[in-house]
C-alpha cells in the first residue's frame, strides 16, 4: 500500500513526540524539545520514507531512519541560526536567543548524536534483516555520513562566501548542492537502499532529490527577500545584512547597470549599516534588475530536471505520483 504525504508526516511527527529524554539534565534536552516540536515540514523524513514505500509496504521498519535524518537536520539549524545570526526560526524564537549561544551549541551536538544513534540502532530493522539486508544498513550508513560531513562542508564555503566578492554561479550551485540537496538527495537514497531499490533507480532518486534540492534553497533565499514573515517563520532580510553570495545577488552583480552594481558593491563592502536601509537599497536593486524572475526561471528549470530524473525510475508511475505531488508542492511553497 503507498501511504500518503499526511500519514506519513503524522508518523514522524508521533514518533518525534515519543522520544524519550533524560529529565536529569532539563536544560540539555529542554532546548530539544522546544526545537522538535515546534513543526518544520518534514521534508527529509517524509522524503525517506517514500522512497522506501515505492518498494516496500513495511514503512514503520525504517521511522528510526527517517527520524535520524530529521533530527540532524534540526541539528544544523540550531547551529545554522548561530552562524547567520538568525533571530527567528518557524514563527519562534531560535534557541540561541531564547536561551543563549551555550545552549545552542551544547543541545545542537546533542541532537548530533542522538540522529547517529537512531540511524544506527534500529533494533527492530537489525533484528529481522537477512544477510543481504545487513549489507543494505551499512550502504545505507555510508551515505549517512556522505550527508552529514557534506553539509558541514557546505556550511563552512557558505560562511567563508560572505567576505569573498568573486563567487561564482558554479561555486554557489555547488555550496547549496552541499549544505542543502545532500539532505535530500540522501534521504531518498536511504530510502531506496533500505528498501534493496535496484541501484539504478536509487541513483535516479538521488538525482532527483539533488535537483529539487537545488530548487529548494533558491526557493528558500528567494523567500529570504520576498517571503511574508509570518508564513515564512524567518525574518526578511537576513541574507543580505550577512552578505550571503545568493544566486540572486551573484546574478544582480552580473546584471546590474555600472551605477547600481556600484552601488550594491559599496552597501556589501560597507562595515556599519542600518539594517532596514541595506536591505531597503539592495532590494529596490533586485527590483531594478527583475531578478526574482530570473530566480524563479533557474527555480523551474532545476524542478523539471528533477522531475525529468523521476520519470525515469523503474517503478509503475502510480507509485511515483506522491513524489511528483510532494515536489509541486515544494515548489509552490510560502514557508
Ligand atoms: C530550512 O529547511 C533550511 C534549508 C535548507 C533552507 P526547511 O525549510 O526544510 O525547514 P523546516 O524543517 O521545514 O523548518
Ligand atoms: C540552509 O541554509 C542550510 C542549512 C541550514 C544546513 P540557510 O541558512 O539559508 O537556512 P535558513 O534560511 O536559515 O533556514
Ligand atoms: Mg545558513
Ligand atoms: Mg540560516
Ligand atoms: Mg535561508
Amino acid at each position: 500500500m503507498m501511504y500518503s504525504i499526511e500519514q506519513l508526516t503524522d508518523k514522524v511527527n508521533q514518533a518525534l513526540d515519543a522520544l524519550a529524554y533524560n529529565n536529569k539534565v532539563e536544560n540539555l534536552y529542554l532546548p530539544i524539545k522546544y526545537t522538535l516540536d515546534n513543526g518544520g515540514k518534514r521534508i527529509r523524513p517524509v522524503l525517506m520514507m517514500m522512497a522506501y514505500n515505492m518498494y516496500r509496504d513495511d514503512v514503520e521498519r525504517i521511522l528510526p531512519n527517517a527520524l535520524a535524518m530529521e533530527v540532524y537536520h534540526n541539528f544544523t539549524l540550531l547551529h545554522d541560526d548561530v552562524m547567520d545570526k538568525a533571530m527567528m526560526r518557524r514563527g519562534k524564537p531560535c534557541v540561541h536567543v531564547k536561551w543563549d549561544e551555550n545552549t545552542a551549541i551544547l543541545s545542537g551536538d546533542t541532537m548530533l548524536a542522538m540522529a547517529y544513534q537512531l540511524m544506527t540502532e534500529n533494533a527492530a530493522f537489525i533484528k529481522e534483516a537477512l544477510a543481504a539486508e545487513v549489507t543494505a544498513y551499512f550502504n545505507a550508513m555510508a551515505t549517512f555520513n556522505e550527508a552529514t560531513i557534506g553539509v558541514c562542508e557546505g556550511q563552512q564555503f557558505d560562511m567563508d562566501f560572505e567576505s569573498m566578492d568573486d563567487v561564482s554561479e558554479a561555486q554557489y550551485m555547488e555550496m547549496i548542492r552541499l549544505k542543502t540537496s545532500l539532505l535530500l538527495s540522501k534521504s531518498l537514497k536511504i530510502g531506496a537502499q533500505l528498501a534493496q531499490a535496484d541501484e539504478n533507480d536509487a541513483l535516479l532518486l538521488h538525482e532527483f532529490g539533488e535537483k529539487i534540492g537545488l530548487a529548494f534553497q533558491l526557493q528558500d533565499d528567494l523567500l529570504d527577500v520576498y517571503g511574508d514573515p509570518a508564513v515564512f517563520g524567518k525574518a526578511i532580510g537576513g541574507d543580505i545584512t550577512s552578505n550571503k553570495k545568493t544566486f540572486m545577488l551573484i546574478k544582480t552583480l552580473e546584471m546590474a547597470d555600472t551605477q547600481s552594481r556600484k552601488e550594491m558593491e559599496e552597501w556589501i563592502s560597507k562595515p556599519e549599516f542600518d539594517k532596514a536601509a541595506k536591505i531597503e537599497a539592495v532590494v529596490a536593486i533586485y527590483d531594478k534588475v527583475g531578478i526574482r524572475e530570473v530566480c524563479q526561471k533557474k527555480i523551474e528549470e532545476l524542478f523539471a530536471q528533477g522531475m525529468d530524473a523521476l520519470s525515469k525510475v523503474w517503478v509503475e508511475e502510480q507509485k511515483k505520483a506522491m513524489l511528483y505531488d510532494f515536489a509541486n508542492r515544494l515548489l509552490k511553497r510560502k514557508s
